[in-house]
């Protein structure tokens, strides 16, 4: 494992607030549009998506700067969906990360458009990116859209808000969170292979291995709904049993779902190791995906 692991969270961090800042501050669009969309990026976050790309990257010896602005589109994505994922249509939640919700500040009218804009404007810089080529940034776009729509994310939450109030059974469970949140865990992982020219059986690898890691990441969310520290996750503690949601916890126990967790936890290492990446940064993300309390 790298010992160095907080400095390359630290460093590739800052390299992706300053250009996610500035890629909202330099629209030519309404401010209270931009705004919008700056103050949830602001508000922070783990910024987890954007370093599996950057850790993949320095994996496979290619300079994580390489990727510094499809991590930038990821991000937008992936707060675009807690923008929206936040409304009262949706899970009605009043903080995020520390904060007032968006809609809270702005307005739901002004929250939804503020998603629009991240999502939009996510595929124009991916598009954009004139160190990578056409055919690279014609696949990253493949990869991500596909992961963040109706057949991928989207369809995740569908399944989630159909699923409020139900009983459905643990497969159903990880069938929404392998979409809602798992699919733009791969993407991540996978932009960062195709940017890397990563061989097409290291690919496949990947994506088994992000697979686990975003089902382990989203059990590892519902076990933090239940035990977590509002102060912690930045979060409202106990939105999942308000909205009858099914989750790992609501469906099971807290016990059990840490056994789930192990599980799913030990076969994303299991698969590191058989692509001889133990000793990356992939490997500390996965740890702090396991045992994190944010
Ligand atoms: C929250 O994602 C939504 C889920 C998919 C569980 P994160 O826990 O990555 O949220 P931030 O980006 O750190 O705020
Ligand atoms: C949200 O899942 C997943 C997406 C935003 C796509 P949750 O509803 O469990 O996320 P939190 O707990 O609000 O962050
Ligand atoms: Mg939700
Ligand atoms: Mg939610
Ligand atoms: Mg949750």
């Amino acid at each position: 494992m790298k010992k160095d692991f907080q400095a390359f969270v630290n460093k590739y961090k800052m390299i992706l607030d300053q250009k996610l800042f500035t890629y909202v501050e330099d629209l030519h669009a309404p401010r209270i549009l931009k705004d919008a969309m700056a103050y949830s990026l602001k508000a922070g976050g783990k910024r987890i998506r954007p370093l599996l790309l950057y850790a993949v990257l320095d994996a496979f010896e290619n300079a994580p700067e390489l990727g510094a602005e499809v991590a930038c589109a990821i991000e937008m994505i992936h707060t675009y969906s807690l923008i929206h994922d936040d409304l009262p249509a949706m899970d009605n939640d009043d903080y995020r990360r520390g904060m007032p919700t968006n809609h809270k500040i702005y307005g739901e009218d002004m929250a939804i458009l503020a998603g629009d804009g991240l999502l939009t404007y996510s595929f124009f810089v991916v598009a954009n990116c004139t160190d990578l080529t056409f055919e690279k940034r014609v696949r990253l776009i493949q990869e991500i859209a596909a992961a963040a729509g109706p057949e991928g994310m989207v369809a995740g939450q569908v399944l989630d808000m159909e699923a409020e109030g139900k009983s459905i059974d643990i497969q159903e469970l990880e069938q929404i969170h392998l979409n809602k949140t798992g699919r733009m865990i791969v993407a991540s992982l996978l932009c960062g292979a195709i940017i890397a020219e990563v061989p097409e059986e290291i690919q496949k690898k990947l994506r088994m291995f992000g697979t686990y890691l975003g089902l382990a990441f989203q059990i590892q969310d519902d076990i933090l709904d239940k035990v977590g520290e509002t102060k912690k996750i930045g979060k409202p503690v106990g939105s999942d049993v308000e909205n009858k949601k099914s989750t790992y916890v609501t469906l099971t126990s807290v016990e059990t779902a840490k056994t789930y967790l192990l599980d799913t936890y030990q076969n994303a290492v299991e698969i590191l190791d058989t692509c001889n990446l133990s000793q990356s940064y992939l490997k500390n993300i996965c740890d702090w995906i396991a045992n994190r309390s944010n």
